[in-house]
Parts: structure tokens; sequence; C-alpha cells
């Protein structure tokens, strides 16, 4: 069977990487994950009475992405099994998806079944979850095994995603097209009457490399070299829900327009063609207090925006597009985007060009207008951010070791959690992340589960770097903040909703996958 993305290392050395890191046990034949997902399984079922209950496939599949041969790529197949037939949502003739849509309270139980060649499993990004609902790396199931998730969606609404979690292999399988949204609403949100149906849209963007024979190229941790490892991948295309371009006919009116950055390693500059600034409503943990304009954004790995779209006054016939743009960061600080990946890696195929001009991925054609419709000023209620002064501190330097990244020094052990990672269920602390490796500066979506922060402090911006921070978003709730090199950022962060082992890590899926990823304890 064909293993999508084709990798340059063989299956085998992958084989041999992945049984390093899950340890003796799995050396030893008994593999772990089989006992806990029947555990998991028999232990939640009984009280737990599910409002929408989903079955949940990763599957091997092909798909026409490109003129000529269809792709071999890995999908999630969803569909609902009991609840209203809208919880899930097919993506036509894409990998990307599905969509799922619930609401806040609602108790869902999602039936995964593992039909990849590899151990996999599901992180509910963003949502806040029991641990051994969360897709931890040490609850994975063996190709052909199942597993269980049941949880109460207790997040506010907002846009977040799902994608598998095992160790060393969230890249591959992420880019093979494991990944797909979850929506959330609640009363709050539905009371504001903000663009619904087909208003409500939904981009996933990633970038791939395709071979002469339209199959996945993918040099994540296990391949690509040295330095392949060290600043990421990107992708030579860009796709918006899987497809090469996305084309939205006779749109008129206002449009809420959610964006994922679902790549492993791709920062993305989007702007508006006519140059108009984009009108932001809401980040990865749901809307914001009030909308706020950006002349362009800047999206890293993992991060979500909202934006509210008006074509309102554009002219019948006319055509606007959102674009990727060329990140131009300069000389300084940025060796990495442009010069650090091109120039110094210089290996072609995978080592990922930005793009040279701006690519447009989503393209809208203005039909009749009906009339102006009004953003809400006030889009929610968000709680101040608690006085931070005599908050516990920690400290998560990012750090470069040994050709691999790490975080305090320190990288992946399965269980491990040292003591500066334990946390008291119902603290509230404040968490700084400081990017200042002198050795090699890039940024990195630093990633917390099972909480949505505020960011309070981003400081140290050098000046070069000025000009792309102005496309930040980082008011309101977020799961992931992008830090640029040089910078320290202080967020905000309470642990009340599960005690239990969760992770924090780079999002960058190649630095998570050589172990840029630590636990963290609530007890
Ligand atoms: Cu989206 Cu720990 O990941
Ligand atoms: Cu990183």
């Amino acid at each position: 069977m064909t293993l999508p993305p084709a990798e340059r290392t063989t299956v085998d050395s992958q084989r041999r990487n992945f049984l390093k890191t899950t340890g003796a046990m799995a050396l030893a034949g008994a593999l772990p994950f089989a006992t806990w997902s029947h555990r998991a399984t028999a232990a939640a079922s009984d009280a737990f009475v599910p409002d929408v209950e989903i079955e949940l496939v990763a599957q091997a599949d092909e798909i026409q992405i490109l003129p000529g041969r269809a792709t071999a790529v890995w999908h999630f197949v969803g569909r609902v099994l009991k609840g209203p037939a809208d919880a899930v949502q097919t993506l036509p003739e894409s990998y990307a998806g599905p969509i799922f849509r619930l609401k806040t309270g609602q108790k869902v139980r999602i039936k995964y079944l593992n039909r990849i060649a590899q151990p996999s499993n599901v992180h509910w990004h963003g949502l806040i979850v029991p641990e051994r609902m969360d897709g931890h790396p040490r609850d994975v199931v063996p190709p052909g095994g199942e597993y269980v998730y049941e949880f109460e969606v207790i997040n506010r609404a907002g846009t977040y995603w799902f994608h598998p979690h095992p160790h060393g292999y969230t890249g591959t399988q992420v880019y093979g097209g494991l990944a797909g949204l979850f929506l959330v609403s609640d009363d709050e949100e539905q009371a504001l009457r903000l663009p619904r149906g087909e208003r409500d849209l939904s981009i996933v963007l990633a970038d791939r490399t395709f071979d002469a024979a339209n199959q996945l190229v993918y040099e994540g941790a296990m391949g690509g070299g040295m330095m392949g490892n060290m600043t990421g991948f990107l992708g030579e295309r860009i796709l918006a829900n899987g497809r090469p371009s996305l084309a939205f006919p006779a749109v008129s009116g206002a449009y809420r327009l959610r964006l994922l950055n679902g790549s492993n390693s791709r920062i993305y500059r989007i702007a508006r063609s006519d140059r108009k600034p984009l009108v932001a409503i809401a980040t990865d943990g749901g809307l914001l207090a009030t909308s706020v304009t950006r002349p362009f954004l800047l999206l890293g790995p993992a991060e979500r925006a909202e934006l509210w779209i008006d074509f309102h006054d554009a002219s019948a016939g006319s055509r606007i597009a959102l674009v990727a743009e060329p990140l131009d960061f300069g000389g300084a600080g940025m060796g990495m985007m442009g010069g650090m990946m091109g120039g110094m890696m210089g290996r072609g195929r995978g080592s990922g060009p930005q793009p040279a001009k701006p690519h447009a991925f989503a393209q809208f054609t203005v039909g009749r207008s009906n009339g102006r419709e009004t953003l809400p000023a006030r889009l929610a209620e968000l709680a101040p951010v608690a006085a931070t002064r005599d908050l516990r501190r920690r400290e998560f330097a990012i750090t470069v070791g040994h050709m691999n990244w790490g975080i305090n020094g320190r990288t992946f052990e399965m269980n491990e959690v040292a003591p500066d990672e334990r946390v008291r269920f119902g603290a509230a602390e404040v968490w700084e992340f400081s990017n200042r490796t002198s050795m090699m500066a890039m940024p990195h979506p630093m990633h917390i589960h099972s909480t949505q922060f505020r960011v309070i402090e981003r400081t140290g911006t050098p000046a070069s770097l000025e000009g792309p921070r102005a496309g930040l978003l980082d008011g309101g709730l977020k799961d992931t903040v992008l830090v640029l090199p040089g910078e320290r950022i202080r967020v905000q962060l309470t642990f009340n909703a599960y005690r239990g082992l969760f992770l924090y890590h780079c999002h960058n899926l190649v630095h998570e996958d050589m172990g840029m990823m630590r636990n963290f304890l609530v007890a």
C-alpha cells in the first residue's frame, strides 16, 4: 500500500524511529496503546450520554488535486451517527475536512477508526477536553485500532480544528491530509446574527510539494537532512481547502470568512487584492470584543482568524481576491523566511520558496448588491485579563541544541514532567516564551493544550520585524502565538478545567516531531 506522502526516507527507517521514540515497551512488542484505547472506551461510556455521535475514519484515498494523475492522500471521513445531520459537513473533491459544527454545552462522542498504516490519534486543537480525550501521543492506536473520544464542548463559539498527534508523525500525517475544522457556536454568538449558511465560509490554507507524478513529497523530521529539520518544510504550492484555488461567484453583501493556517511550517501574509484593509472579528478562541483592522494578516501554523468581508460597495462583475503575499522579513532576524529557507538551504524542491508574487487562493466575483449589512460594534464580552503582578510566572526559552530545537534545553519524553512543568489545578499563571537564540533566528508558533490564553505582552521585536508584526492579532483568546525572533511574549492562562497531563509545543510540525514539545501536569 502506498504511504502518502512519499517521504525521502523509507518506511522502515520511519518505523525504527517511531519504535525508538515510544521506547522499550514497543520494542518488546507489547504496544502500550491498545490497552489504553479499550480502557478509555469502556470507562467513559457508561455515564456519558452524547447529544451528537460521529464516526471519524482516517483512511487512505486518491483525490484529484492537479490535472493529470490523482494524488494519494490520507483523509478523514466523518458521518453523523446520532444528532443533527449538519453536524458534519464534507468538502467535495478534497482531502481536507470534514467540518464539524457543534454548540457549546453539547456532549459529543467521536468514534475514531485508524485505517492508515501508522499509529495515530486525534487532537482537538483549541478545545478544552479531559486529558485522555486530548489526543496525547501516548494515546495513539495502531493501524486498524479504534478510540472513542467523549467530551462536552465547553469552549465558547469559535473556529477550532482537529488533527493527529502521534509523536514523530504529526507532520507526516497532517501533510498527508488529516486535518478538519471543528466549528463551535453558542447563544452569545448566535444573537449577533453574523452572516451564516453560505455566507459563513471556511478556508484552510496548506502548502504542498508534488512530484512529477502528482504525488506528495514531504521532508519532515525524519527526512530532508539537517537543515530541513531545523527550519521546517515549505511546500511549493499553496492550497485552499485542498484545491489549487477557490472561486466564489456572485458574492454580495457581507461574509464571515474563517481562516486556518493548516500548514506544517509556512507562515502566511494574507491581504486583499484591492488593498482594502482586512476587518478581523475573531481569533483562535472566538470573537474579539470589537473588530480590528489590519493592512494584512500574519498567520502562523495552527492560528485562526475570522474576517468580516463586505462586498456591498464593489461594482457588480468586479473581482476581489484574497492573496498570500511574499513575506518580506528584510535581512535581519528573518534570515529564515526568505534567506535561510530559500538560500542557505537551497535544496530546491521541498526547501520551499516564498511565493515570488501574490498567490490568489480565493477569488470572489461580485454580484448584484442587495443592501448594506452592518457589523455589530460590540462582538463579545471578554473577561478582563487577570491582574498579573502576583501571578506565578514560568519562563520557557526556545533553545537550540544538538541539531534540534528544545524548550528550556529539553525535548519531548512521552511521560516526563519536569518540576517546573507542574501546575496547580485552578491556578492563574503567566507563561513567558522567549525566542532569543543567537544561533538560528526564526519564528516559532507556540501552542498550549487545554487552555485559551490572553497575550499580555510582546516585547523585543527587532526593528526589521515591525513590518510583519503589524499583521498579528494578539487580542482575544488564543491557543497558539507566533513568537518572532528576538521576542519575548507573556501570556496569561488559567488551569481550571481539567487535571492531567497536557502538551505545550511548537506548532511548526517539523519542530514538534523533532521533539520541540513538552508535557505539563495539572494536579
Ligand atoms: Cu494542533 Cu498539540 O496541536
Ligand atoms: Cu519551532
